[in-house]
């Protein structure tokens, strides 16, 4: 069982590290984050440590050091209430952290991935979101990913950017975990039942790009776990999959929360680009969502 928390690994500026054998030498920006685990787990000698990556000089440092072929960047500022009320700090991450990134990338001919949301969407359409809807974000969070794919793309046309939704996983806390332990303490749980979006597996997310880039492919590509779902139908699913009674969970208006960012009342994305390209679908959410829990249990 993953240990929960984000320990940052000691900075590991040598090169002297194994590349993942038989593929792109390969180094992840985001490490502590809960996909940065997964991608750790998911590219075995991947070159992974923290450096900050509002800070130009530090991500030429890194990848001057490493020479990495592929850079995955998985650093963000993803606190999205939050952001609202510090637009700069996520911009600081989310825009030019990526464009550092991009530019460093540049200077040494590696390639790059980026992550980037659902939340870039207004949650307007009655069908699944694809890679040529125009982006209407709501909240700082999503103007500023927004503001970094779009930085990305200007600088490395030909960078992989991917956008993910609802992550779950080991190695940190997140929604999933969250609602166990409440439930588990015998807390409340009031949950939004009118956003509706694409739980994802972390681990299957970062399989996912990995064959994205074994597969060479360039540009943009929603991935997300396959069906559909709202916090309320994953939190009973979380529920119901850890032996817990999931009729404990209540349904709410996501205004009932008065939280200060707007998200998406819709954000499925579709992946058929992702799934035309490497021949691979991803797995539904509600299985991943099993498999996570009975390991948490
Ligand atoms: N979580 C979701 O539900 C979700 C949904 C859709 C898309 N995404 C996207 O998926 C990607 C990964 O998200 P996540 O959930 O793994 O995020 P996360 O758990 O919040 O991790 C973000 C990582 O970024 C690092 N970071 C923050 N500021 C940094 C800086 N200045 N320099 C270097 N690293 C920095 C954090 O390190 P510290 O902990 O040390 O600060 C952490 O390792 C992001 O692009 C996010 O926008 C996430």
């Amino acid at each position: 069982m993953d240990t929960d928390g984000s320990n940052r690994p000691e900075p590991l500026p040598s090169s002297a590290q194994l590349s993942w054998e038989g593929h792109p030498r390969t180094l992840i920006a985001g490490v502590s984050g809960l996909l940065g685990h997964a991608l750790t787990r998911v590219f075995p000698g991947a070159f992974s440590f923290w450096f900050d990556v509002t800070d130009l000089g530090a991500c030429r440092a890194a990848l001057g050091s490493i020479r990495p072929e592929v850079v995955i960047n998985a650093a963000a500022y993803t606190t999205v209430d939050q952001a609202e009320a510090e637009p700069e700090a996520a911009h600081a991450v989310n825009e030019q952290g990526a464009k550092n990134l991009a530019l460093a990338c540049r200077d040494i001919g590696a390639g790059l991935v980026h992550l980037s949301t659902d939340y870039v969407f207004d949650g307007l359409a009655d069908r699944p979101y694809l890679e040529s809807d125009p982006p209407r974000p709501l909240s700082v969070y999503g103007q500023s990913k927004l503001a970094g794919e779009r930085a990305v793309r200007k600088i490395l046309p030909k960078a992989l950017i991917v956008r993910a939704s609802w992550l779950f996983g080991p190695g940190k806390t997140n929604f999933v975990k969250k609602m166990l332990d409440r439930a588990r303490a015998g807390e409340p749980l009031r949950v939004v039942n009118d956003q509706r979006g694409c739980p994802t597996f972390s681990l299957d997310l970062a399989a996912a790009i990995r064959s994205l880039i074994q597969g060479g492919h360039q540009g943009l590509f929603h991935v997300a776990g396959s069906g559909e779902a709202t916090w309320f139908d994953l939190t009973r699913a979380a529920l119901e999959a850890a032996g817990l009674d999931p009729a404990r969970v209540e349904p709410i208006k996501a205004t009932g929360l008065d939280l200060p960012a707007r998200r998406p009342a819709y954000s499925v994305l579709d992946c058929r680009r992702y799934e035309a390209a490497t021949g691979r679908t991803m797995p539904p959410w509600s299985e991943s969502l099993a498999a996570y829990v009975r390991g948490l249990v």
